[in-house]
């Protein structure tokens, strides 16, 4: 009796404890802001758009979701694929489908608060859709934004931690929802909500010190931010109708650790669903993503210097790499004169000498034909890396000033493919008959 009574007991607070899991017959309402512009910010449109596909494909209906995101990446003349945005590397297209609701100057916090509020009619330049939500709906806003103590950076203007606090005071007396979450990415958001009440069925949590991640080298810039993909790739990867708001919050907070929770945290045990998806929908299929094993983080406000220093530092690589190729292109045209200068005196005491001093005995036809003869069929100071080539030219003047024949010796050098066509083997036969070559088994190797 006594057990089946304690048993009783334990169920009742079990149930107080883990609310509703769906709105009854409301619906899953969301706001999904990107403060930000430039393509140094590119993460944090992309991790709206991301969102946006989240509860899409959860089966919250457009009409329900109101997107402000400033929408220069898609177009940008540094996006060398244009029309896609995405949120990892190797990642899907995630601005696909994306609604255009504020967009460019219309990203303003008056916006974004009217937008909560449900008052259409103060929205300036977007296209006015609003929060339409009731006393039995869920709303879910989420923001990715640069931040402050006490303040979000929008693209040109600031929202202030009071103003949205009035905001959702103003909705919680309203009635325009029943419950409501909070993820917000920026520096500082914890500061955001230090001041939201724990009996207004709101539950927030916030990163806060926040980090960009997953560099792209091609892109050159960062296409996440760290809190927020965590997040997003753990609502990819479970079963939102079975993980809960406090596990996602965990899987955040072991990645990135500086995460903060306010207001009604019971609210947590709810499950993603109820404000990721649609009530009476199925929920995505659980994705797999492959692990991203390098996410290479970096503190929000250190990022334009990191894109710099990166950019920097790749151009350096690009550079050497090149150098060094020109380096060795130079010192294999040299090993190539020594070859033709030993091969030409057959290992005269005199090659320091040809290779090294310019003499002044000019033998004008012979020099003629080495120079017209080796740029026909064996380098071409039209390479860049052949350029150096003209330097070396004084060593052909010296075989010829010194009474040497020059003008077939390059044929050693050439590669055993240059013997494949019948035509340059007939050239080459007719050299040796034209300038007698004995040394032809040595040359042929
Ligand atoms: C709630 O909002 C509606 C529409 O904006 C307005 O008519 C109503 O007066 C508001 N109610 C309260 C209690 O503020
Ligand atoms: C927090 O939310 C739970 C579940 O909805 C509710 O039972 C509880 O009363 C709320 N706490 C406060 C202080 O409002
Ligand atoms: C992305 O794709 C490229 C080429 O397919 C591959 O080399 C690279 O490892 C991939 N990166 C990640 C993080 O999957
Ligand atoms: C960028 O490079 C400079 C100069 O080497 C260095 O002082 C700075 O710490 C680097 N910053 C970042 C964010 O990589």
């Amino acid at each position: 009796m006594l057990t089946l009574t304690l048993l009783g007991l334990s169920i009742g607070l079990v149930a107080n404890a883990f609310p509703t899991q769906n709105s009854g017959n409301g619906k899953n309402w969301v706001v999904i802001v990107a403060g930000s512009k430039g393509w140094h910010n590119y993460r944090h449109q992309a991790d709206a758009c991301h969102a946006y596909q989240i509860v899409h494909k959860n089966g919250i209906p457009d009409e329900q979701i109101v997107v402000m995101m400033y929408d220069d990446l898609a177009t940008n003349e540094q996006n060398l694929t244009p029309g896609v945005v995405i949120n990892r590397p190797n990642g899907t297209n995630v601005y696909k489908g994306v609604p255009k609701d504020y967009t460019r100057n219309a990203v303003t916090p008056d916006n974004f608060l009217a937008v909560l509020k449900g008052d259409s009619a103060s929205t300036k330049q977007g296209s006015g859709k609003v929060l339409k939500s009731g006393p039995n709906d869920h709303v879910f806003v989420y923001i990715s934004a640069r931040g402050a103590p006490g303040l979000l950076a929008f693209p040109n203007d600031e929202l202030y931690a009071d103003d949205l606090l009035d905001v959702i005071i103003y909705m919680h007396k309203n009635k325009t929802y029943k419950k409501m979450v909070f993820y917000i990415d920026a520096c500082d958001s914890g500061s955001m909500m230090t001041k939201l009440p724990d009996d207004i069925n709101v539950y927030a949590t916030t990163a806060t010190n926040s980090y960009a991640c997953y560099y792209d080298e091609k892109r050159k810039t960062y296409l996440g931010d760290w809190y927020s993909v965590n997040w997003m790739e753990n609502s990819d990867v479970e079963d939102l109708s079975k993980e809960t708001l406090m596990r996602q919050f965990k899987v955040v907070q072991s990645q990135t650790r500086h995460v903060m929770q306010f207001g009604n945290k019971t609210l947590a045990n709810m499950k993603v669903k109820a404000f990721q998806g649609n009530a009476n929908a199925r929920p995505a299929p659980p994705m797999t993503l492959q692990p991203v094993l390098e996410p290479g983080l970096i503190p929000s406000p250190d990022v334009p210097m990191a894109i710099l220093n990166r950019t920097y530092s790749s151009a350096v690589a690009l550079y050497l790499n090149k150098l060094r190729s020109h380096l060795k292109g130079i010192e294999q045209l040299k090993q190539k004169m020594q070859k033709v200068v030993q091969c030409v005196t057959g290992d005269n005491r005199e090659n320091p000498k040809i290779l090294s001093v310019k003499m002044d005995r000019l033998q004008q036809q012979c020099y003629k034909d080495a120079v017209s003869h080796y740029k026909k069929h064996c380098f071409s100071w039209f390479f860049p890396e052949h350029e150096y080539y003209l330097r070396d030219l004084y060593t052909l003047f010296n075989l010829c000033g010194s009474g040497y024949r020059t003008d077939w010796y390059c044929i050693h050098l050439i590669p055993p493919s240059f013997y494949t066509s019948p035509q340059r083997f007939r050239s080459i036969q007719f050299l040796f008959r034209k300038f007698h070559i004995f040394r032809i088994e040595d040359n042929w190797k």
